[in-house]
């Protein structure tokens, strides 16, 4: 769904975005040119760009740039979850107002398991609420909100290349979508290119603390044309295995089962996608599944993961560079904008008075986060998902844990209190 009026790829580091400097004059001949600027970003996903944003607003530039185009980052399909600060926070911060209008706020969650359904009321257990707003709309908004701004943001660049990132001169290099070559000098450049990007890497093999969990299966994702089946997000434990069933627009819904992580989606004919997630989610109720054609299917692999240090010099990484979690709780994008608001505030201190010192205090305040985060994606992947070869014990076990959450006040509040997120504050 673009929407974007002005390609920010066309608006060049000499018209906006930093200062353009003579790339002879600075000894950087093999460039054509050479911009200098407080910030530079790699990667310009959701992290990347809200974070250009949050310093734009404070009067510093930040250079974004992303191997992909903006087409192919607005058509591959991510989670679907704001917390209700986070979209507070595209609304009050000026990226865009278009959630209110065009995401859905909702209330609550629904838990199947042992064939019944169990609500969890997000607003009447913790005053909460969380938005259906897909993280593509989330990107086409920030990428417009950055066009509309004067930000640039290079996008389909080739060979980016970090230099010096342990001085205080880092630079950034790439090849952009035209062909010609940009050096970016910056005080300071945050990677925020994703688990599959370069950022992390670059931070030195002995000083790289890496931590993390695979899982025995992945999802099966699939775009169904068909109107919703439920008002609210369905989580569904079968002995079958785990299943979503969430949404993208009234005809267009988002489903998911767990699935093989090897699986092919050549084998899965929409009949066998339907079979699978109707047996997912049936029971006494006779809850079924609205069908209609399967648009797309994809495996999503997943795992859990932090890197630290999350600084080296003059790098900082935000997002899935540093941290990825498994997709049950859709805290991924939740805790890449929250990296980033830490960030912008932490980079603004340092850029100003207080100078590189201020830098120290961005592993802290995101870590807690961080991991609170890894716990509870951890914790709702393994209550909900079926381990291959699960013994019958471990089966009724997670029965057992399923009813403890949603049987008590305490089990459903703790769940309704991590799925719509925590006050940064805290
Ligand atoms: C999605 O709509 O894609 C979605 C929703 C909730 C999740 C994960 C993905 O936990």
């Amino acid at each position: 769904m673009p929407r974007s009026a002005v390609d920010p790829a066309e608006v060049g580091p000499a018209e906006v975005g930093g200062a353009a400097v003579d790339p002879a004059a600075v000894g950087a001949a093999e460039v054509d040119t050479v911009t200098e600027v407080p910030v530079a970003v790699v990667g310009a996903g959701p992290a990347g760009l809200m974070l250009a944003h949050l310093l734009g607003r404070a009067g510093v530039d930040a250079v974004a740039v992303d191997l992909r185009s903006r087409a192919e980052i607005e058509s591959t399909h991510r989670a679907g979850i704001l917390e209700a600060d986070a979209a507070r926070d595209l609304v009050e911060t000026g990226v865009s107002d278009r959630i209110l209008r065009e995401g859905h706020e909702h209330e609550g969650t629904e838990l199947r398991f042992g064939g019944r359904a169990h609500r969890i009321d997000f607003r009447a257990l913790v005053g909460a609420s969380v938005w259906l707003y897909p993280q593509t709309e989330v990107f086409t908004d920030l990428a417009d909100a950055r066009a509309r701004d004067g930000g640039t943001v290079h996008f389909g660049v080739s060979d980016p290349e970090v230099l010096d990132a342990d001085t205080d001169r880092p630079r950034v290099r790439f090849t952009a979508a035209d062909g010609t070559r940009h050096e970016l000098r910056a005080r300071y450049v945050v990677g925020a290119d994703g688990s599959r990007g370069m950022c992390r890497g670059l931070v030195p093999e002995e000083l790289r603390v890496r931590h993390g969990t695979e899982y025995p299966f992945a999802w099966f994702g699939v775009m169904a044309q068909a109107p919703a089946s439920a008002p609210e997000l369905v989580y569904a434990h079968s002995e079958h295995g785990f299943a979503l069933i969430s949404r993208r627009t009234e005809t267009v819904q988002r489903m998911y089962f767990q699935c093989d992580p090897d699986e092919d989606t050549a084998a899965w004919p929409d009949e066998r996608i339907w079979a699978t997630l109707q047996a997912r989610v049936a029971g006494g109720d006779g809850f079924r599944l609205v069908e209609g054609p399967i648009l797309e299917r994809t495996v999503l692999r997943f795992r859990s993961f932090v890197q630290e240090p999350m600084r080296w010099g003059s790098l900082l990484l935000a997002g899935d560079a540093a941290h990825t979690v498994p997709p049950t709780g859709a805290r991924g994008l939740n805790l890449a904008l929250h990296d980033v608001k830490v960030l912008a505030g932490v980079l603004l201190r340092a850029l100003g008075r207080e100078g590189e010192p201020a830098l120290a205090d961005y592993q802290p305040l995101a870590l807690r986060r961080i991991w609170r985060a890894q716990h509870f994606s951890s914790w709702m992947t393994r209550l909900l998902h079926t381990a291959p070869g699960a013994s019958p014990f471990e089966l009724r076990r997670q029965l057992g844990e399923l009813d403890s959450v949603v049987g008590t006040r305490a089990g459903r509040a703790y769940l309704a209190e991590q799925y719509t997120g925590w006050p940064s504050s805290r």
